[in-house]
């Protein structure tokens, strides 16, 4: 047997038992590396006795087509085992039932703000938005609570510079400057958003969500508030009758301003509101001051009616029987599977609020 014939038969055994792509690459450095045995029939062609060469030649490069042709074979072989594998592997049967998966829900506090608008929007009040991040003339002077003014301590504010002219918004309020600042009279909104004091317990968070409302046009009355609010707090809670009564109280921007409560009983340890002689707090309100309504040109002889804000948080408490407030903002996947709502249980006024 010549040496090429060797060579031959030697690369023909082993490339049968070639199983991997490794496999197959270090066959093709012992052959056609470097140093391979095909490479090293090259490099000795010089040495053959000129008569024998061109034969030897010719048969060297016959035999190394033949391997070279082995070789892809063999390399285009493993790549289809491999597609095969990756297809057997992967493959998708289309007649299995879906998988199960796991559900988001909404937030009570998402789910409330829902609801409000809902309710608002059926009486013709629009959604205003204002930023987190405020000035200090729109949070206080512009509604009537200068540098000196007492009601700023009530606040515990956070300002975000030594100057104190930014800070984050410690109501809704603000709002309404900037929606009557960049409008015309008439206005009809309600803001929902989340609001900031340096405040923390049971009841306080130092985020929490307030909404406000604001309602200016030529003839706006206490009358006209006391009936937005009656009809809010009923479709609210989902009752016939309020109890409801209006406490003298102060506010800068108002004039005169009030809080609102709404009356309730205990009944089996559980809160039923509407009814009863105990009462709860929920809003402020009052008639928008004429001062707020200069500082945003509105004239005040021409315009004039009511806002009011109320603690959103406090709602949703109230009305899904969550008793602490930090609870919201704990982000328990567990607590949010037990309050929270289906995403696809949007609520209007029509198909009631919360079922
Ligand atoms: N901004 C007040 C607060 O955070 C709530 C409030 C009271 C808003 C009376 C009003 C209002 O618009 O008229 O305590």
């Amino acid at each position: 047997m010549s040496d090429l014939e060797k060579i031959s038969s030697i690369f023909n055994a082993k490339i049968d038992t070639v199983k991997t792509k490794e496999d197959l690459q270090s066959i093709k450095t012992e052959f056609f590396g470097k140093n391979g045995q095909i490479t090293l029939q090259f490099k000795n062609l010089s040495s053959i006795e000129p008569e024998k060469r061109k034969e030897f030649a010719s048969n060297l490069n016959k035999i190394k087509e033949d391997l070279t042709n082995q070789i892809e074979l063999k390399n285009s072989e493993l790549e289809n085992l491999e597609i095969n594998e990756k297809l057997k592997n992967e493959k998708v049967d289309v007649t299995l039932p879906v998988r199960p998966f796991q559900q988001g829900k909404i937030h009570p506090v998402s789910q409330v703000i829902d609801e409000i608008s809902s309710i608002f929007s059926e009486i013709g009040f629009s959604v205003a938005e204002g930023p987190d991040v405020e000035t200090d003339y729109n949070n206080f002077t512009a509604l009537n609570t200068p540098d000196d003014h007492p009601a700023r301590d009530m606040h515990d504010t956070f300002y975000l510079e030594k100057n104190k002219k930014l800070l984050l918004r410690t109501h809704t309020s603000p709002v309404q400057i900037r929606t009557m600042i960049n409008g015309k009279a008439p206005f009809k909104i309600i803001v929902p958003g989340r609001t900031y004091r340096c405040d923390s317990d049971q009841t306080h968070a130092p985020m929490f969500h307030q909404l406000e409302g604001l309602h200016i046009d030529k003839s706006i009355t206490m009358g006209h508030l006391k009936g937005c609010l009656d009809y809010f707090i009923k479709e609210f809670f989902e009752v016939k009758n309020v109890k409801m009564r209006f406490r003298p109280s102060h506010f800068p921007f108002t004039e005169p301003s009030a809080e609102v409560d709404i009356g309730y009983r205990i009944e089996n340890k559980k809160i039923v509101i509407g009814e009863g002689d105990k009462w709860l707090e929920v809003l402020g309100c009052g008639m928008v001051h004429p001062n707020v309504l200069k500082n945003v040109k509105v004239d005040p002889k021409k315009f004039q009616g009511y806002a009011f804000g109320i603690g959103i948080d406090r709602l949703a408490m109230l009305k899904y029987g969550i008793n602490d407030l930090r609870a919201f903002f704990e982000t328990d996947f567990r607590w949010l599977n037990h309050f929270g709502f289906d995403p696809l249980d949007v609520p209007t006024n029509y198909r009631g609020l919360s079922k």
